[in-house]
C-alpha cells in the first residue's frame, strides 16, 4: 500500500490506477479505524478495482470545545489494518494540502444541514461538506463510501454530490454494531465500562420505538417513551430523538415511508448518535 501526503504524487498515482486497474473507490475517514470503517473498505472492494482510503482529522468540522486535540490519531495501526485489507493507497494529506495558505472557500448544503446534529454542532456540516468536496476533487473516485451511522452526513453528501454535479456514486453502507447492538464509533473508546453497558439502551430504545411506530402508535408518544427510557438508563441529555423522512430529512409528525428514526444523546462526557429505518 502506498502512503501519500502530497497532491502531486497523489494525482500521478491515481492516473496510473485509472489506466491500469479501473474503477476507484474512495473511503473518506478521520482515522482511528474500527470494524465499521473496515466494512466500508470491504464494500468498496466488492464494487471497485482499487480502494483508496483517506485519513484526515478535519479541523473545520470540530467546534470550539469539541475533541479536535484529543481525537485519536493511531496512524501506524490504521495503516497496518488498511494494508492487511488490501487497500491500494492511503491518502493522508498534510493540513496545507487541504487548507493551503489563504484558503477561503466554504461549502454549505442548506436546510438539510440544520436541525439534528446541525443544531447541536453549528458549522459542523459545513466543515464536513467542504472537506468531502475537496476529497472528491482530489481523488476523483468512481464511487465513495460512507457509513449510515452518520445518517445526516450521508444525506448531506448525497445532496451535495447531486447539487455540485459530481458524477460518481455515493454509497451508504449499513451500520456495523457490536454483538449487543451498540453502533461502532471511534468515540465509544471514551466510555467507561459502566457507561458502555448502559449505552446499549440507545439501540434498544430505537428498536422499540421503530417497532411501535410501524405498529401505528402515535409518533409523539412513542418518542416521549423512548426518551424516558434513555434518561432512566444513564443518558443525562438527549439532543434529539426524531422521526424524519429518510431522504430529505424533513421532520415527520406521522409515520410515512421512507422514514428514519434518529437519535443523539449524552452519556458521561460522550455524545453518541444512532439511527434506524422504519419498515
Ligand atoms: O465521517 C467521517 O469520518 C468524516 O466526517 C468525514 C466524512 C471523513 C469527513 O471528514
Amino acid at each position: 500500500m502506498q502512503i501519500i501526503r502530497q497532491l502531486d504524487p497523489l494525482r500521478d498515482v491515481l492516473d496510473g490506477f485509472r489506466k491500469d486497474l479501473g474503477r476507484i473507490g474512495l473511503v473518506p475517514t478521520m482515522g482511528a479505524l474500527h470494524s465499521g470503517h473496515m466494512r466500508l473498505v470491504e464494500v468498496a472492494h466488492d464494487q471497485c478495482d482499487a480502494v483508496v482510503v483517506s485519513i484526515f482529522v478535519n479541523p473545520a468540522q470540530f467546534g470550539a470545545g469539541e475533541d479536535l486535540d484529543s481525537y485519536p490519531r493511531p496512524e501506524a495501526e490504521d495503516a497496518a489494518l488498511l494494508e492487511q485489507a488490501g487497500v491500494a493507497l492511503l491518502w493522508a494529506p498534510t493540513p496545507d494540502q487541504v487548507y493551503p495558505e489563504g484558503y477561503a472557500t466554504n461549502v454549505s448544503v442548506g436546510a438539510i444541514s440544520d436541525g439534528l446534529c446541525g443544531a447541536a454542532r453549528p458549522g459542523h456540516f459545513d466543515g464536513v461538506a467542504t472537506v468531502v468536496t475537496k476529497l472528491f476533487n482530489q481523488v476523483r473516485p468512481d464511487a465513495a463510501f460512507f457509513g449510515e451511522k452518520d445518517y445526516q452526513q450521508l444525506a448531506i453528501i448525497r445532496r451535495l454530490a447531486r447539487d455540485l454535479d459530481f458524477t460518481h456514486d455515493v454509497i451508504g453502507v449499513p451500520t456495523v454494531r457490536d454483538s449487543d447492538g451498540l453502533a461502532l464509533s471511534s468515540r465509544n473508546a471514551y466510555l467507561t465500562v459502566q457507561q458502555r453497558s448502559q449505552a446499549v439502551a440507545l439501540p434498544e430504545a430505537l428498536q422499540e420505538a421503530a417497532g411501535a411506530i410501524a405498529d401505528g402508535e402515535p409518533v409523539a408518544l412513542v418518542i416521549e417513551k423512548a426518551k424516558a427510557k434513555l434518561l432512566a438508563s444513564g443518558f443525562h441529555k438527549i439532543d434529539y430523538l426524531e422521526l424524519r423522512h429518510a431522504e430529505t430529512l424533513r421532520i415527520l409528525d406521522k409515520y410515512d415511508l421512507p422514514a428514519r428514526l434518529l437519535v443523539a444523546a449524552h452519556i458521561g462526557r460522550t455524545r453518541l448518535i444512532d439511527n434506524i429505518p422504519i419498515s
